[in-house]
């Protein structure tokens, strides 16, 4: 009986399971080969079993997670494996392959790291190739112009590099092409003018370049258009408007110039959102703009008018604006905020850099999210705003309203963000705690006169009260600030010590910037937390050592504490950092050596080191730079410091140092950093040679090893450093001659070599002759140009004085120039950008959600 039934439940259980059976075997031997292909790499925290862990080899395939069959043939026709925790190559002998019946295919956010193999070609019968985000690289193969039947491709966020196969071109069933964020180039693909069918291709932020075609008719279903972030240039073609079902045009962030022409409109457009931002158009804004009537998102911001006038009136007709930014034109005309309470469903005004009027029976749509009025030259606090209930997010800074900031600001209930800064307010109206009760999470009120620092609401993420007159000690009140990601309390007068509440946002804390101030006691342990990314506390009475806790910090980026009076050994533990950029340990009371015997430091990203003016001593090993990747190659280096918040406008703080550079004292300031590749280790009492492996810093542009007590031959493989602008020497013991092929440096524009032993000529080559005299001074028996001692005794004539004179004059004047170009300019724009950019990304997913 017993054994009966164990039979029949044995037929019963394998019977019908192989019945069942839906799975061919091979597809499924194809599909369990797949997977071991692959290892499962998910984060530790993750107990639950990924997508593929889940098969289970002996069960029907086509009941595994992530794979549907064809119910009749039990074919495998789609695998969607998409965010499954999976590395390794794909290889063109994957098994993947053998699943000729593919019509889905969904790999997006995995790590694969590998080429796209050209076997992509054999599934011909996909219909999604769905690739995104995978770490692909290198070339996309033209196989896959083979996949006829694909209507839908997504091969964003790769590392995809080259131009587009001209394959593509046969894709004539494709609707979606999604190539954004890879680094895709060349002229514009003509092969996309054959793909009849698509709807919607999306080319943002890749190096693609050149011209539009000029007749793009072809494309006669195209719905969203969009190419930001590239380096195309010209004019936009009028085809392109004149294509009948565009909807979003997006060609912001490239060089396109030109007027715009929209030519004769045959049908009326359906033009919904129009980016034309961050380019290089000039000339008068036309007015044939208002043509397009559809229009709900307009941003035609850094339009250069040339100081021309604009006439506001042309947005007028566009009576379905809620995004209207047209900051930065360049115009003359002043421009009355009131024009615009007729477009009823405003809800993003950006009119930065236009003088504005506001009249004082102004009222603008009660839809009203956000609103930009910075460098408006407003003179008076806008009262209009207390109407604009919806008002999220409020940015009036840069004007010269005086006075205090109202009360009934932090009344509105919808308020998250206010910048104020670069006012001349002096104080808040109302209570103490006014802006407490608020549920605001960013406040950035810099540079004004504010005397008190205001209490903040919990909900406060963001802060920066940098340049003002707060003084006295950091306030308590800040330890209950729980969610707290920014501290930038820069260039005021605050005293007391550095509270030791700052555990409480350990978690969040990531930007803590005390700069400048009058700061002392001990730098408290716990004052830091895990995620700091960026810590500056240069320019205080900070004493005791560096804490400990740092070493946690493993996003560390940017460390400064500059000019205080920390008493520690050389903090070698930062090694361990894998991110920190920049070290700034100058002017404090360091001491001791900075290696330990054999051992040699690796700072694999550091691009700053100052460590000057200390008192740091011993001998650098020869192999000490040998590990410091950054400054030996081009290295792509993110520069994630900007802003967290930027994006909602402007979170952005200044990371900032003061460097001296060829001999005068300069600040570097923002993006400024990313160039920038120094050591400094001057004002020491560092002994011994200079340590050979300094060779492979082939990066570097400043080095200053000056007053110390070097000995030895300067390196000859100094001569290495091809990018070197500024070399300082000086104030050693060092002998011999100098090497000759430094004469070779062509960008060495600044040097001092003085107060040393050195004896022999002075190197050949313009660099060297050009320099100061003084440069060479004080050596044991240098000759030769620009000293007045000729290599055989006697002194240069009067007229190579004179040519020496006029040299140094242009050379003064070139590396000013130089300098100037290297800070402010260039470092503000690329900030402003960045913060419009990704502010208006945000904006845009903030208001689909409001809206919604
Ligand atoms: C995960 O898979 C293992 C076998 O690989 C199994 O023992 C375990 O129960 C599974 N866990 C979950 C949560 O499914
Ligand atoms: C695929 O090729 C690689 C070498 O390129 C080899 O190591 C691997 O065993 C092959 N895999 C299969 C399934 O044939
Ligand atoms: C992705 O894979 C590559 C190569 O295997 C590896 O170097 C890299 O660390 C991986 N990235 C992540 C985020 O796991
Ligand atoms: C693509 O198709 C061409 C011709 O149709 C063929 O020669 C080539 O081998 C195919 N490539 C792949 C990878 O299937
Ligand atoms: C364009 O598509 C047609 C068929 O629709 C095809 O014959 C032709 O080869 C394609 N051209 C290119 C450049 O791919
Ligand atoms: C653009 O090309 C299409 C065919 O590809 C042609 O019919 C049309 O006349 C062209 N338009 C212009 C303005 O060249
Ligand atoms: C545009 O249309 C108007 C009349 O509708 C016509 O007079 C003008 O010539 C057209 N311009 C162009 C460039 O086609
Ligand atoms: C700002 O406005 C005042 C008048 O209110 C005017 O005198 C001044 O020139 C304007 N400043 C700028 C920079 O346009
Ligand atoms: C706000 O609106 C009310 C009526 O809606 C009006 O009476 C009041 O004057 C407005 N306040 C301001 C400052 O515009
Ligand atoms: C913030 O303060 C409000 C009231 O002021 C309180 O209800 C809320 O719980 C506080 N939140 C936190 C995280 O402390
Ligand atoms: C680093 O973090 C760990 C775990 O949180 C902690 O045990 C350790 O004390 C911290 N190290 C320092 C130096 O603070
Ligand atoms: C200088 O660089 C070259 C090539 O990069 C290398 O061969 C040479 O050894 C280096 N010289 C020294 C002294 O490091």
């Amino acid at each position: 009986m017993i054994i009966w039934s164990l039979c029949l439940i044995l037929i019963l259980v394998f019977g019908s399971s192989h019945a069942k059976h839906l799975c061919h075997p091979d597809q499924r031997e194809a599909l369990w080969e797949f997977k071991s292909e692959f290892y499962v790499q998910k984060p530790d925290e993750m107990k639950s079993n990924t997508t593929t862990e889940m098969w289970r080899h002996n069960t029907d395939c086509c009941s595994w997670d992530g794979i549907s069959c064809n119910p009749k043939t039990g074919k495998v026709v789609e695998l969607a494996l998409g965010d499954s925790y999976l590395n390794g190559p794909l290889r063109s002998n994957s098994s993947l392959f053998r699943l000729q019946h593919l019509r889905g295919l969904y790999l997006s956010y995995n790590n694969i790291s590998s080429v796209l193999p050209d076997s992509i070609g054999k599934l011909k019968y996909l219909r999604v190739l769905s690739l995104g985000d995978c770490n692909f690289f290198g070339k996309i193969p033209s196989s896959i112009g083979n996949l006829s039947h694909l209507t839908s491709l997504d091969l964003s966020s790769n590392g995809f590099t080259g131009e587009l196969p001209d394959s593509m071109g046969s894709l004539n069933r494709l609707t979606n092409l999604e190539l954004v964020s890879n680094k895709l180039g060349g002229k514009f693909p003509h092969a996309l003018l054959n793909l009849s069918e698509i709807t919607m291709l999306d080319l943002r932020d890749n190096q693609f370049e050149g011209m539009l075609p000029s007749n793009m008719s072809t494309l006669s279903k195209l719905e969203d258009f969009e190419v930001s972030g590239n380096l195309f240039s010209g004019s936009i073609p009028k085809s392109l408007f004149m294509l009948p079902s565009l909807i979003h045009l997006n060609l912001n962030k490239n060089d396109f110039s030109g007027p715009l022409e929209i030519g004769n409109l045959s049908s009326p457009s359906k033009l919904g959102s129009l980016t034309l931002g961050e380019n290089n158009f000039n000339g008068p804004i036309s007015g044939s703009v208002s043509k397009l009537t559809e229009l709900w998102f307009l941003d035609l911001s850094f339009w250069n008018t040339r100081r021309g006038l604009v006439s506001f009136n042309i947005f007028l007709n566009l009576k379905s604006l809620t995004f209207l930014d047209i900051s930065y034109l360049n115009t003359r005309s002043i421009v009355d905020i009131g024009i615009f309470s007729g477009l009823m469903s405003l809800s993003h005004l950006d009119l930065s850099g236009i003088n504005s009027k506001i009249s004082s029976t102004l009222h603008l749509p009660s839809s009203m999210f956000t609103l930009i009025l910075s460098s408006c030259n407003i003179s008076e606090f806008p009262k209009f705003i207390q109407n604009q209930t919806s008002l999220r997010y409020l940015d009036i800074s840069a004007n010269q309203i005086e006075g205090q900031v109202p009360e009934w600001l932090w009344g509105l209930p919808g308020l998250r963000y206010v910048n104020i800064s670069q006012n001349l307010f002096n104080g808040f109206e109302g209570s103490t705690n006014v802006i407490q009760r608020s549920a605001n999470q960013m406040l950035d009120i810099s540079s004004n006169t504010f005397q008190d620092l205001p209490l903040l609401p919990n909900s406060t993420m963001f802060f920066s009260g940098s340049d003002n007159q707060f003084s006295g000690e950091i306030p308590r009140a800040i330890c209950k600030l729980v969610a707290l990601d920014t501290l930038v309390l820069s260039n005021n007068n605050l005293n007391g010590s550095i509270p030791r509440c700052f555990k409480n946002f350990r978690t969040t804390l990531s930007v803590l910037h005390l700069r400048n101030n009058s700061l002392s006691g001990i730098f408290p342990d716990e004052s830091i937390g895990d995620k700091l990314r960026s810590l500056d506390v240069g320019h205080n009475r900070l004493s005791g050592e560096l804490p400990m806790s740092l070493i946690n910090c493993t996003e560390l980026e940017f460390l400064n504490v500059e000019d205080n009076i920390i008493n520690d050994k050389f903090p070698s533990w930062l090694s361990l950092l894998p991110n920190l950029q920049i070290l700034v340990l100058r002017s404090n009371e360091f001491y001791g050596p900075i290696s330990s015997l054999g051992d040699s430091l690796s700072f694999p990203k550091l691009r700053i080191f100052d460590i000057s003016d200390n008192r740091f001593t011993g001998v650098l090993p020869s192999d000490y730079f040998s590990g410091w990747t950054a400054i030996s190659y081009v290295v792509d280096i993110e520069d994630r410091t900007p802003l967290r918040y930027a994006g909602r406008g402007s979170g952005y703080y200044h990371k900032s140092v003061g460097m001296t550079n060829k001999g005068s004292k300069m600040e570097l300031v923002g993006s400024g950093f990313t160039i920038y590749k120094t050591i400094d280790v001057s004002r020491n009492r560092f002994e011994g040679n200079i340590p050979e492996s300094i060779s492979v810093l082939k990066e570097l542009i400043v080095l200053n090893m000056s007053n110390n007590a070097f000995t030895g031959h300067i390196p000859t493989s100094l001569s290495n450093l091809t990018n070197l602008q500024s070399l300082d020497l000086s104030q050693n013991r060092l002998t011999g001659e100098i090497p000759p092929d430094l004469g070779k440096l062509t960008f060495l524009a600044w040097m001092n070599f003085s107060y040393n032993k050195l004896e022999g000529p002075i190197p050949h080559g313009t660099q060297f002759q050009s320099q100061n005299s003084s440069s060479f001074v004080e050596n044991t028996a240098l000759c030769g140009l620009p000293l007045k001692i000729r290599c055989g005794g006697e002194e240069t004539t009067k007229q190579e004085q004179d040519e020496e004179k006029e040299e140094e004059e242009e050379q003064v004047f070139s590396w000013i120039a130089a300098a100037i170009g290297y800070v402010p300019g260039v470092v503000c724009g690329l900030t402003i950008a960045h913060i419009l950019t990704s502010y208006k990304r945000d904006w845009f997913m903030n208001t689909v959600h409001y809206f919604t």
